[in-house]
């Protein structure tokens, strides 16, 4: 009989694989990409740079930037069969489900690019299809939600960076620098974070030697979870529910007796404070965010009520509350904050892919069973 080992709930606090991507240290309130702290990476580097880091291990020169900006915008395109078929998937998920709109369209992506099980690729094609899976995320976003509101899509352009070229392709004009560049700031800082839920999804199915699209496709379902990636328009929608800060104390008291979560407070490994919560409160407050003080009166509201009713529990405000107050200042539609976080994260879960199928074992734990004893006899 298989000796059994017990951990916790959640695998919360197991280190079930190595990785040199980076690491998050929860008491520290500290996050890296490679060595490089990730909140001044998106303070002070293009999307294109941090993306480089996180594929090759190294930020690049004036002259690999260069190359990796042209290679990467090159590959933004949609082919002519992929676009054609981006209609019906919009009029069947509509505009509300722009998650699994993405997650259709990406898998005729797959589809296109013929995507094989890398254990039946070479180390260059599986890095090539990194590439245009982050490459054409963008694209198949905007492409779908244009064609669900009516309109037509927008194709790409090669000469504006990631994150301004994807506010081009959902506009229609090329957008705002401090815009651009406040949604290119969330887009670096969302990249990557340790083996949070989508990230282990896509690396378990990897594991099995799956192809990469089919293992972006399970992240890309655990990322829709409310929990995980649909939590920051259910901020907004939380802050609509409140109205006005002197409203928040007994909503958020109202909300924990019927026992509901508080969305974009709370975290698996960030007991104290969580970076991304500091850098993007800078950054609604520099975009000018019409709802800063309802975010914060939220925030000293959660905190106590936190205090008195879950004493010991530490329930930092996270990523989510900031990025709800960015990515609307940057003109994002609510229902587009899902797939926009798919937009980077994707560049965190295609890595950790090459890097599975780098040193792959097989990811299969066992489950303690817990029902009664087999039957014995005949039945
Ligand atoms: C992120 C999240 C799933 C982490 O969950 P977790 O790892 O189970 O968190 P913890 O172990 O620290 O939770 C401890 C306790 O606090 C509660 N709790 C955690 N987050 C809470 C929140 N936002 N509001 C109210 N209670 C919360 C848990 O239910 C648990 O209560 P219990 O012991 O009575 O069961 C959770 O905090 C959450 O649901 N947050 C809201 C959604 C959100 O903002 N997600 C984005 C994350 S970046």
């Amino acid at each position: 009989m298989t000796q059994l080992i017990d951990v916790p709930a959640g695998l919360k606090g197991v280190a079930a694989a190595e990785t040199s991507i980076g690491d998050v240290r929860g008491a520290e309130g500290f996050y890296h990409y490679r060595q490089y702290d990730a909140a001044e990476l998106a303070r002070g580097r293009t999307f294109e740079e941090a993306w480089h880091l996180v594929h090759a291990g190294e930020l690049p020169d004036v002259a690999q930037l260069a190359e990796f900006a042209k290679r990467t915008a090159a590959r933004r395109a949609l082919t002519p069969r992929v676009a054609r078929a981006l209609p019906a998937i919009a009029e069947l998920a509509a505009s509300d489900r722009p998650l699994q709109n993405l997650r259709a369209a990406y898998e005729l992506v797959a589809l296109d690019q013929g995507m094989k099980p890398w254990l039946d690729v070479s180390a260059e094609d599986l890095a090539d299809q990194a590439i245009v899976t982050t490459a054409v995320f963008p694209t198949l976003v905007a492409a779908l939600y244009r064609h669900s509101t009516g309109k037509s899509p927008v194709g790409p352009r090669e000469d504006l960076g990631h994150a301004a070229n994807y506010l081009y392709m959902l506009d229609g004009r090329e957008p705002d620098p401090a815009r651009a560049r406040a949604l290119e700031t969330y887009l670096i800082s969302t990249i990557d974070h340790g083996f949070n839920n989508s990230t282990f999804t896509g690396r378990v199915v990897a594991s099995s030697g799956a192809d990469l699209g089919s293992a972006v496709i399970a992240a890309l379902g655990a990322l829709s979870g409310p929990l995980h990636g649909g939590a920051p328009s259910r901020v907004l929608d939380m802050l609509d529910e409140i109205g006005t800060p002197g409203r928040a104390d007994a909503w958020i008291r109202g909300a924990l007796a019927r026992g509901e979560v508080i969305m974009g407070f709370g975290h698996p490994v960030y007991r104290a404070t969580d970076p991304r919560d500091i850098l993007l409160r800078q950054v609604a407050e520099e975009l000018g965010s019409p709802r800063l003080d309802l975010a914060k009166a939220v925030t000293t509201s959660a905190r106590a009520a936190f205090a008195e009713l879950k004493p010991g529990v530490p329930l930092p405000a996270n990523v989510e509350l900031y990025a709800a107050l960015v990515l609307e200042a940057a003109g994002l539609p609510r229902e587009l904050f899902t797939p926009t976080f798919a937009v980077s994260r994707v560049v965190g879960w295609t890595a950790h892919i090459v890097e599975q199928a780098g040193h792959n074992k097989i990811i299969r734990p066992s489950a303690r069973y817990t029902g009664p004893e087999p039957r014995s006899g005949l039945w």
